[in-house]
């Protein structure tokens, strides 16, 4: 079974882009397995190495939006894109606006080995 963390990494981690088209939300909301059932929402992807994302479980501790006690703010701004669905998009038909945007970002940690297990945000 998939852990929350390799979650975390298939939904939110893609290190290797640095600059994004306007289909890539729609490419990889579906190659990442979001597309499935529904459309998600929104999700967040990071372009910054898994190791500089890991060590955010080090950095600001903040209350998550589920109140929970476990999340983190980054204390750099970080490359990220931001999927959201277009309006009057239909599944299957999953049609997402992409927007590359560099912001401080908020993930949930867990002390298995202490690594990210959720994306709260970008402030
Ligand atoms: O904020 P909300 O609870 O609706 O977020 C649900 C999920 O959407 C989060 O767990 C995360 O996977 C995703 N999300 C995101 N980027 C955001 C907000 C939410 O990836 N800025």
């Amino acid at each position: 079974k998939e852990s929350q963390a390799e979650k975390f990494q298939r939904q939110h981690m893609d290190p290797d882009t640095s600059t994004v088209t306007a289909s890539y939300c729609n490419e990889m909301m579906k190659r990442r397995n979001m597309t499935v059932g529904q459309c998600k929402p929104v999700n967040t992807f990071i372009h910054e190495p898994l190791p500089d994302v890991q060590v955010i479980c080090f950095q600001g501790n903040v209350t998550c939006k589920n109140g929970k006690p476990n999340c983190h703010q980054s204390s750099s701004k970080m490359r990220i894109t931001d999927c959201r669905l277009k309006k009057g998009s239909k599944y299957p038909k999953c049609d997402y606006q992409t927007q590359q945007l560099q912001k401080s970002i908020i993930v949930a940690c867990e002390c298995v080995q202490y690594e990210t297990v959720d994306f709260d945000g970008s402030v």
